[in-house]
């Protein structure tokens, strides 16, 4: 739009970053519902938060309450959903802060849009890979039970496509691994990205 114009902090992404001696970066769990994203974001964040980073989660059981309140699980809704969230998080990163996503995210095209969006230096894709029957099986919400009965429409992995990412920065078997392995390599990525000082 002509009327606005852009204002540049003053206080900048990098000022910030030297002060709290960690850089930040985008942490994009990917993967069906109950392949571990949310629970292993936040056991990653736990760890990172304990070694003094800032840090922030953002869930789609969450933030569907609220900035995504109004979109289902339409495949345009869910394109809408994540390039909202897309643009959420360049303001954390801006903001200095090691941010970790755990949304479903099925489409390649929106995950490689949020790519683009904040730069592929600061976003690493990680696929939590499990087998939709142990999803099924541990069925922690319900909802696979409810979709194959009908009851939920749209589901994904049952009546909805998930698009497995083909070049991600890590793969979790998390259909194997226990919550602190999954921690574990995650931790390590970012050490040997030189996330943290
Ligand atoms: S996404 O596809 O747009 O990325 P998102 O991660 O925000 O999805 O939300 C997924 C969560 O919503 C699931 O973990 C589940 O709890 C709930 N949910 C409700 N309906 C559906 C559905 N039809 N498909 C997938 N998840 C659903």
């Amino acid at each position: 739009m002509r009327e606005i114009v852009w204002h540049e902090a003053s206080v900048s992404r990098a000022r910030r970053e030297a002060q709290q001696e960690h850089r930040s970066i985008l942490l994009w769990f990917t993967g069906l519902s109950g392949a571990g994203k949310s629970t292993i974001a936040h056991a990653v964040e736990e760890t990172l938060h304990a070694r003094g980073a800032r840090t922030f989660v953002l869930d789609g059981d969450n933030v569907r309450h609220g900035l995504c309140g109004d979109l289902g699980f339409s495949m345009a809704d869910r394109e809408e959903n994540i390039r909202r969230i897309g643009e959420v998080t360049k303001l954390f990163l801006q903001a200095g802060i090691i941010t970790l996503t755990a949304f479903i995210s099925p489409l390649r095209a929106s995950r490689e849009q949020v790519r683009e969006l904040v730069g592929a230096r600061d976003f690493l894709e990680i696929y939590c890979q499990c087998p939709l029957e142990v999803c099924e099986q541990r069925d922690v919400k319900g909802l696979y039970r409810r979709a194959r009965s009908g009851e939920i429409r749209h589901f994904t992995g049952i009546s909805s496509p998930y698009e497995p990412p083909q070049a991600p920065e890590l793969v979790l078997d998390t259909g194997a691994l226990s919550i602190d392995e999954s921690a574990a390599a995650v931790l390590d990525l970012l050490a040997r990205r030189g996330v943290l000082a």
